[in-house]
């Protein structure tokens, strides 16, 4: 499109996704494929880069990860789907490059699976280079940082999306349509915990992370902070469920953390009682639970385990004043509808009846891609965005508020559970935002 005018692609925008904050809008990206750079090609970085590489009209020019293989790697994955080399900073350049990579002329976006420390730097200057962000999850680990994001994103008109893929799970999207249409009636509680033994990547087992036994940067966080280091996957579809941001926000926090033991004990039966890092403190309580209130009055209750020997839950349970979700049994109970009184129901009606359309849309192409086929969907919800130039589906304000809870909960943690604000990240806008309609592909 060549010739275009303000107005047009205001109403194109509307049908295509919401307009950008504070921006000219710009005419979609046709008759190419998109540009897309990445950082951090370890554990996550391939796996999205994974993801990326079934979408044809996407091509990666650009890479950047300061570890050899892990850069080596990526390179040839883009060569082996067929694309053309990718030019590779970081391996040799160090670990500034990145920024080279993100100053590129002919990138549209950005995608960012570093460690935590640097996401919000490397956002921020994505979008202050003209780029779509995308981030993976925490976005920012201080205030200050998520503020930083807020403010590059409302200056440049660029948006920063958070790659939170539980907010593509199949069964938090038909929550999230649920919700929408009245079946849960007003909302009151949610809960939810990223309950996820992971012990394995605070401590090396070897390979690209290190020395075995050695402590990752996940593992120098874990050494030194005290808090929900990890509050996004749960809290992502709860505040989409809550209407965060559009219509509601979160007030404040209180929380807690239970003693410090399971990476010790890790690490003696792994390493043997004589490692150093068997003999450590750790800051990182076992179990953090996190409590958050609306102005609305909900309440979510959040926890944090993930050092403890235990099967994956995220337990994602949605309470209202008609009826209740119960994620870790994937069951419902609805007041006056559920066949039975006081008993769980099965959730196969529901999925029949209230599919989200993004699932009924991508789920066969989703189907055995990364975390149930969430990946696909995420991904290609962001490139959507990128090619319509619109507001990513998943902002700036989201990425802040979701990832402030890893600072303000180790401050709360700190003062002895004392109850901690949280930033309006939206200066006010939450009470007139509109939660996004519900749509297909
Ligand atoms: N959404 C999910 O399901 C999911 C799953 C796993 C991890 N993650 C997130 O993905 C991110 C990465 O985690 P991971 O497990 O892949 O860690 P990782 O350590 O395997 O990968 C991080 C990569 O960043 C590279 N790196 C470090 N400093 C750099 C710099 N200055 N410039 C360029 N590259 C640099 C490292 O060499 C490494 O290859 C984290 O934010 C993590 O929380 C998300």
């Amino acid at each position: 499109m060549d010739s275009w005018n303000r107005r047009d692609l205001l109403l194109s925008a509307a049908a295509l996704g919401a307009p950008l904050l504070n921006a000219q809008p710009k005419p979609p990206i046709t008759g190419r494929p998109l540009r897309v750079g990445f950082i951090g090609t370890g554990a996550r970085g391939t796996a999205l880069l994974r993801t990326t590489l079934q979408f044809p009209d996407v091509v990666v020019p650009a890479i950047c990860d300061i570890n050899e293989t892990a850069a080596a790697r990526a390179a040839a994955l883009i060569e082996r789907a067929g694309q053309a080399r990718p030019q590779v900073y970081g391996a040799t350049g160090g670990v500034d490059d990145w920024r080279r990579l993100v100053a590129r002329a002919d990138l549209d976006a950005v995608i960012n699976a570093g460690p935590w420390q640097l996401h919000s730097a490397m956002s921020v200057a994505t979008m202050r280079a003209g780029k779509y962000a995308a981030v993976e999850v925490p976005a920012a680990i201080t205030v200050a940082e998520c503020w930083d994001m807020v403010n590059a994103s409302e200056e440049t008109g660029m948006p920063c999306m958070i790659l939170e893929n539980v907010c593509y799970f199949r069964n938090t999207l038909l929550i999230l349509n649920m919700v929408r249409q009245g079946l849960f009636g007003e909302l009151t509680h949610c809960e939810g915990g990223y309950q996820h033994d992971v012990r394995f990547v605070f401590l090396s087992t070897g390979g690209d992370r290190g020395p075995a036994g050695e402590l990752t940067w996940r593992g120098v966080h874990a050494a030194s902070k005290n808090g929900n280091l990890y509050p996004t996957h749960p809290l992502g579809p709860i505040a989409q469920w809550l209407d965060v941001n559009r219509g509601d926000r979160f007030t404040h926090l209180t929380s807690m953390s239970s003693k410090a033991r399971g990476l010790a004990h890790f690490a003696r039966k792994k390493f043997g009682a004589a490692h150093p890092n068997a003999n450590r403190e750790y800051a990182l309580g076992d179990v953090n639970t996190t409590l958050l209130r609306t102005a609305s009055g909900a309440t979510v209750t959040l926890y944090h385990d993930t050092m403890s020997p235990r099967p994956y839950d995220l337990i994602l349970r949605v309470q209202g004043t008609e009826g209740i979700y119960m994620g870790s049994l994937d069951k419902f109970y609805f007041d006056g509808r559920s066949p039975k009184e006081d008993q769980w129901e099965a959730p196969d009606a529901y999925y029949a009846k209230y599919e989200h359309p993004l699932w009924r849309d991508l789920g066969p192409k989703a189907a055995g891609q990364g975390h149930g086929g969430a990946d696909y969907i995420e991904m290609h919800q962001f490139f959507k965005a990128v090619r319509n130039r619109t507001e990513a589906p998943i902002d700036v304000y989201d990425a802040a508020v979701w990832s402030c809870v890893f600072p303000l909960s180790i401050q709360s943690v700190a003062a002895n559970s004392q109850p901690v604000e949280i930033p309006d990240f939206t200066r006010g806008k939450w009470k007139t935002r509109k939660p996004a309609p519900i749509s297909g592909a």
